[in-house]
């Protein structure tokens, strides 16, 4: 399914985008709800894309949403998976806000979708009591993107797909003290080099850590401009050989630290 059929598809389903408030009670798409909507379709999109190519013999889905807020990904990911996939899903949902949570529960039992279980956790503490073939996360603030990438490591999942938010936890680090800081000595600059580097850093440590990682973008910069869609396929059981050089060489470089590492050591330690 394109990003076109997705749409249209959800269209037909205007009951459960009402629902889920994605849609007002008329039919109605403000700007807010349409720009939502639209980065749940280009999500989708991908993830889709990715199961279909690399197809899991399961026929239900364990998908772990970090950071759900609603859930909005994770329902429409729940309608939209049979169709696209034929795959069930059983959906896991994670967030440290206990209001959302009980919102998730009070629509997971409305909608009936699929298997739902939501847990109010920070990421990192979640213990997924069962196998998860597929963890993703949408705009989880700053570190908790990090979060979302180590539990997809520590729960062997087959599949991580983050689309990160705020990138704050290098800027301060990279004004100077550094070969490019011609390239950080301005605000605006400093900012976007930030964002590129912490992703990119992000990659490469998932890399090392065994998965193949891929880069894309869930819409167009002028729906968001935290568009950005880092997709990582595990392909090695074991963190082996030398599949951490890009990460250190890239660290070394602009001599920064990071959240991911210091959350998840173990992948550097062979
Ligand atoms: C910007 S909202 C995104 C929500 C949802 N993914 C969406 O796209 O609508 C970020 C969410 O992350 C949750 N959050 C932030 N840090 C977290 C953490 N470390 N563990 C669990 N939840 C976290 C917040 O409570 C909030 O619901």
């Amino acid at each position: 399914m394109n990003r076109k059929e997705i749409m249209s598809y959800m269209r037909c389903r205007e009951d459960i985008l009402k629902d889920m408030d994605l849609m007002g009670p008329k039919g109605q798409l403000d700007i807010k709800k349409n720009e939502k909507l639209e980065e749940i379709v280009g999500f989708g999109e991908i993830i889709i894309r990715y199961l279909n190519k690399f197809p899991i013999k399961k026929n239900t889905l364990t998908v772990l949403e970090c950071s759900c807020g609603k859930s909005y990904l994770g329902f429409i990911l729940s309608l939209l998976l049979p169709k696209a996939c034929r795959k069930k899903v059983n959906l896991v949902g994670v967030d440290y806000n206990p209001d959302l949570i009980e919102r998730c529960e009070r629509l997971s039992q409305k909608l009936r979708l699929a298997e739902s279980h939501f847990f109010c956790r920070r990421i990192l503490d979640f213990k997924p009591q069962t196998d998860i073939d597929l963890v993703v996360s949408l705009h989880a603030c700053d570190t908790a993107t990090d979060e979302a990438l180590v539990q997809g490591i520590r729960c062997g999942a087959g599949f991580v797909h983050a689309v990160p938010c705020c990138q704050n936890q290098i800027r301060g680090q990279i004004k100077d003290g550094h070969p490019l800081d011609m390239l950080t000595q301005y605000g605006p600059a400093r900012y976007r080099m930030a964002n590129l580097l912490t992703d990119t850093l992000r990659a490469e440590f998932m890399r090392a850590a065994g998965y193949h990682v891929e880069m894309g973008e869930i819409g167009s910069p002028k729906l968001t401009p935290k568009n950005l869609c880092l997709s990582a396929r595990k392909v090695r059981r074991k963190y082996k050989g030398r599949r951490d050089i890009g990460y250190r060489h890239l660290k070394d470089l602009f001599n920064v630290k990071t959240a991911i590492e210091k959350m998840c050591p173990e992948v550097l330690e062979n």
